[in-house]
């Protein structure tokens, strides 16, 4: 018994959606499964593979994974969503289940603790979610075509854990005010390709002001994406990659590559659409 498990890559959080807002993104990672006599690797994938049989409790059957990876991996880009809802897929579809996709979300977010990453990697596009009684409610929507993701990515990465960890763990009234009224007003700029309310949403105060701190550059691009008619930009997900919302056709990206090309040796850009 052969298969293989396709998830895309995903943007969390778009800047005040903290934990809640998540796109997913046309680059993928493919895992090919093969039922096996004994569990031969030891990694996240067979990991939520185990925790699926447990969460169901059914009998585990041992089983291997190939992985070819197209997803940088702890870059902000959600590679570790992509092996874990390949684990809860495969585990489902070991145990002859159909698949259900909300309850593989409930799975794959009691695995990784939010579910702003697997949301998207499961129901695909912009999804916001949220936990409640220990099931995900989520809705999906279509963003507008004309919406362009363009990914500055390091040649560093960033552990989630590490990013998580000098969050603050109060968040005042007023900077709650301020990213709840953002984060409400940002779909609907989304959806629209509404530019200045974009711009006016994408200003977070939960969690970018503490991690920027770790990404040297990440004022500099922001400000050269501004310079080169980007809308907006924002932390993907807990980072270091910064992701920069632009029009199609727009000259952004060009220039960025040009600027980062000749000035920024260990940065990368890759144009990216939703899936
Ligand atoms: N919402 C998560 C965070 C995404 O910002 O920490 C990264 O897994």
């Amino acid at each position: 018994c052969k298969f293989s498990v396709k998830v895309p890559a995903t943007s969390a959080n778009i800047g005040v959606g903290f934990d809640t807002f998540g796109v997913s993104l046309n680059l993928f990672n493919t895992f090919i499964f093969k039922k096996s006599e004994t569990f031969m690797e030891d990694n996240l994938v067979i990991d939520s593979y185990k925790k699926t049989f447990k969460y169901l409790d059914e009998d585990i059957i041992p089983i291997s994974v190939k992985i070819k990876s197209q997803v940088p991996y702890t870059r902000g880009l959600g590679s570790s969503s992509t092996c874990i809802v390949a684990g809860v897929y495969s585990a489902l579809f070991m145990m002859n289940k159909t698949i259900n996709k909300e309850l593989a979300l409930d799975i794959a977010t009691e695995i990784e603790g939010h579910p702003d990453n697997v949301a998207p990697a499961i129901m695909g596009s912009f999804v916001i979610s949220l936990k409640h009684n220990e099931h995900i409610h989520y809705r999906r929507f279509e963003l507008n075509k004309n919406l362009e993701f363009l990914a500055l990515i390091p040649n560093f990465s960033l552990s989630t854990k590490d990013s998580r960890n000098i969050l603050p763990k109060m968040i005042s009234l007023k900077d709650g005010v301020h990213n709840v009224s953002r984060a409400a007003l940002l779909t609907p700029a989304l959806v629209n390709l509404d530019k200045n309310l974009i711009k006016v949403c994408l200003d977070d105060r939960f969690h970018q002001p503490y991690r920027k701190r770790l990404i040297k550059d990440f004022d500099l691009l922001k400000e050269k994406s501004l310079e080169f008619d980007a809308i907006a930009t924002y932390l993907s997900g807990a980072g270091p990659t910064i992701m920069v919302l632009s029009e199609k056709n727009s000259k952004t990206y060009a220039m960025l590559k040009d600027y980062i090309n000749n000035n920024l040796k260990n940065w990368d850009v890759k144009k990216l659409n939703i899936d």
